[in-house]
């Protein structure tokens, strides 16, 4: 599956378990562009803190950082028997789906890992722990072959020195490899595409601005941040040829969560006539929401809009703010869905259907 030509996006990794140490790593994206630190996490509560606070974010990589996490702290209770084994994953599962509701990613890791462990109560415990661990690994092992086709797929529908505008972070550090919106860019840039990239900084949290902006430039893409108010001018002056992002939750019908800003853009898009992709792996597809309307979407402190990155508050002292983290696209306005397993174009539901149920 894997290109051998395949550049390394940046020399860096989001995620990974260290083994030995029986700890999650995790690089800390709240400390990027200016600073690739990486944290070592062993107690639950900092790993629930990690995927809280955004130090691991995006879709896939919560999912990865909650299967590694259940294992890890399940491992970490030492349990002797099958039930004292059975009930510490049962807590910690329950306490890290917690950690954040919109993007589906982090539920269905952690359901596909109370899989494994009811498939395999035959074992010792320590059996079942170490086929915890192989689940895990393998989460994150597919992700990264999932990601890869996500970009072969996506690619071929674009063309070379097309502008193309993305919107927060759906790239290497949001998967455990390559990015699903983003993957295409690093596929078109082997093959010299020459891509533009406009990627809109992404208000409140700066996803765009820190993250796809840097791991971009770090892969040689020419790449250039513009704020959220400015995706009309750059799709009015013809500099746009396409809108691609990631998305968090997609639900039956094909309407689809992603960062506050995406529907916005998607009605732009339409407006221009400009194509407006979402890539999602099928594990970020939720037939169980019917439409859109059934996504939870998350709130987050005010706090992050009024005086999170700046030196001084920069709205009054206790001025009333409103910060929903997501929103969702109607599935009308989506040209195409793109998984794994190729490209989705209207009408969604039943495409989605068979691809979930022949997974
Ligand atoms: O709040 P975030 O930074 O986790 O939001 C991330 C996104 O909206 C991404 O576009 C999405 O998770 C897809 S990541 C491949």
């Amino acid at each position: 599956m894997q290109n051998d030509a395949f550049l390394d996006p940046s020399p860096f990794y989001t995620i990974a378990l260290d083994d030995e140490n029986d700890a999650l790593k995790i690089i800390d994206q709240t400390l990027l562009p200016g600073e690739t630190f990486y944290l070592s996490l062993t107690h639950i509560e900092d790993i629930w803190e990690a995927i809280n606070r955004l130090r691991v974010r995006g879709a896939p990589a919560i999912g990865i950082a909650a299967a590694y996490g259940v294992y890890l702290a399940t491992k970490s209770s030492l349990p002797q028997t099958h039930d004292e084994l059975n009930r510490a994953f049962q807590n910690h599962k329950a306490y890290l789906s917690t950690a954040r509701p919109t993007a589906v990613n982090l539920f269905w890791a952690l359901d596909r890992m109370e899989g494994c462990l009811k498939t395999h109560q035959e074992l010792s415990v320590e059996n079942i722990l170490q086929a915890l661990k192989e689940e895990a690994l393998s989460i994150q092992g597919e992700d990264e072959a999932v990601c890869y086709a996500i970009g072969e797929h996506a690619l071929s529908l674009l063309k070379p020195d097309w502008g193309i505008l993305t919107h927060c972070n759906a790239g290497a550090l949001a998967t455990s490899r390559y990015g699903t919106a983003l993957a295409p860019l690093y596929l078109g840039q082997l093959k010299d595409y020459r891509f533009k990239v406009y990627a809109d900084e992404t208000r409140p949290l700066l996803q765009g601005a820190r993250l796809t902006a840097w791991e971009l430039q770090q892969a040689g893409i020419d790449v250039t941040v513009i704020c959220d108010n400015m995706a009309s001018i750059v799709m009015q002056q013809g500099i746009v040829q396409a809108v691609i992002t990631g998305c968090d939750r997609v639900a039956a019908n094909g309407d689809a969560a992603n960062k506050i800003g995406t529907s916005g853009l998607a009605i732009l898009a339409n407006h221009y006539g400009i194509p407006f992709y979402i890539c999602a792996p099928l594990s970020t597809v939720d037939l169980n929401c019917i439409s859109g309307s059934d996504i939870e979407i998350e709130e987050r402190a005010t706090s992050e809009i009024t005086s999170m990155w700046y030196r001084k508050p920069m709205a009054p002292e206790g001025v009333k703010a409103y910060n929903p983290a997501f929103d969702v696209t109607d599935h009308s306005l989506i040209t195409a869905i793109i998984t794994e397993k190729g490209v989705l174009i209207p009408p969604f539901q039943k495409q989605l259907q068979n691809l979930k149920q022949s997974k």
